[in-house]
């Protein structure tokens, strides 16, 4: 059938939707670039940042986790407070609102009813909104005052791996073209950085031998994963853990390093695996205790780290980029091991139970 010709030759959509995701980079970065190949967003959205005290970001899933990893971006390249907010709980827990507020809602579908509760409810109070959505012409992109599409191509597998990264990407660029308007000189060079990132995704998505190995040897007889990380690791570990469930099953949660000891390490019982993830030079001692903490507990470390802050027992090593941008690559093996670990027990990879690619109910 047409969804067959579309897979074309792989066996499930999240697949072939993994290893897009470098050409959807470089797609992204080539649809942000002006005629001298330097990136410029919308004037609107330019000047609607630059009027905004602070940014609120909307999101759900995955879609709120790219928001985690959205907030550091935007603070330390552009230095602009921002607030991420799960969109469910928004109207409860109703942030106390700054001056000049400019929300960003992110979704893949742009259809999501959580998300469009919130804008409905901004707009009313008279708040700008911008739209950070794979779809034009969604809801989301319809009612928001300004759109930045992600260009990733449809997304069909349930699980969220493609639209994730060219989120990223798509806040990489809006953050420095925030900054760059504020006459800041960050010295980032978005094109060459994200092209350097394209790149080393690239190498993780030839090493699926590696990730399947990792899943025998880890996850082949578990009924649970801890994934730990600090600082931007810690939000890529949200988005490990959350993969690692969806479709396999296995009970999994990413954790900061340093909330270990004041609960969960109480789970950690012999064998019990533990992804541990090192991209940023600045917490590599803490997250490296961290491990020791858990190893003295009889937990199964899977330790995955960035090329120059390795060490010879590291499992898993991936390319050196920019500190700003290893999300974009640490998360490939994640979503990896997430994939062969569905496979492994059998599930329905591209579809798993409860689940719904876009949930248009509140
Ligand atoms: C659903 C999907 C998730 C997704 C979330 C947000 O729950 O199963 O994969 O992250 O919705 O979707 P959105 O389209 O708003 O990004």
């Amino acid at each position: 059938d047409a969804s067959d010709i579309e897979k074309g030759p792989y066996p499930h959509y999240m697949l072939k939707e993994i290893d897009e995701q470098p050409s959807v980079i470089r797609n992204v970065v080539s649809k942000y670039q002006d005629r001298n190949g330097e990136i410029a967003i919308d004037s609107n959205i330019r000047e609607a940042m630059k009027g905004s005290d602070r940014i609120y970001i909307i999101g759900c899933g995955t879609s709120f986790h790219a928001g985690l990893v959205g907030k550091q971006l935007l603070e330390k390249m552009a230095d602009v407070p921002v607030e991420v907010h799960v969109a469910s709980e928004f109207l409860y827990n109703r942030p106390i609102l700054s001056g000049k507020p400019l929300f960003i809602m992110i979704s893949q579908s742009g259809e999501t009813a959580d998300s469009r509760g919130v804008l409905v409810e901004i707009k009313k109070l008279g708040y700008r909104a911008l739209t950070i959505t794979n779809v034009a012409g969604s809801t989301l992109s319809r009612e928001a005052d300004y759109t930045l599409l992600t260009h990733a191509g449809p997304e069909i597998a349930v699980a969220s791996t493609k639209a994730y990264t060219a989120q990223l990407a798509v806040l990489t660029i809006l953050a420095y073209d925030c900054a760059k308007a504020k006459g800041m000189d960050i010295g980032f060079d978005p094109v060459g950085e994200l092209s350097l990132a394209a790149n080393a995704m690239e190498i993780m998505i030839n090493r699926k031998e590696k990730m399947e190995e990792i899943v025998w040897s880890y996850l082949s007889a578990t009924r649970n994963c801890f994934f730990i990380g600090r600082s931007v690791d810690y939000f890529v570990c949200l988005e490990g853990a959350l993969k690692l469930k969806e479709i396999s099953y296995i009970q999994a949660e990413g954790f900061a390093g340093g909330e270990l000891k004041h609960g969960t390490i109480a789970l950690i019982e012999e064998g019990t695996p533990v992804v541990a993830l090192l991209t940023q030079a600045s917490i590599a001692g803490n997250i490296r205790s961290n491990v020791q903490e858990v190893m003295a507990r009889g937990a199964s470390v899977c330790m995955i780290s960035m090329e120059g802050l390795e060490e010879s027992s590291d499992r898993l090593v991936i390319p050196k980029v920019h500190e700003y941008l290893a999300p974009l690559v640490s998360v490939i093996p994640l979503q990896l091991i997430a994939y062969y670990a569905a496979l492994f027990r059998g599930c329905d990879v591209d579809k798993p139970r409860n689940l719904a690619k876009s949930v248009t109910v509140e």
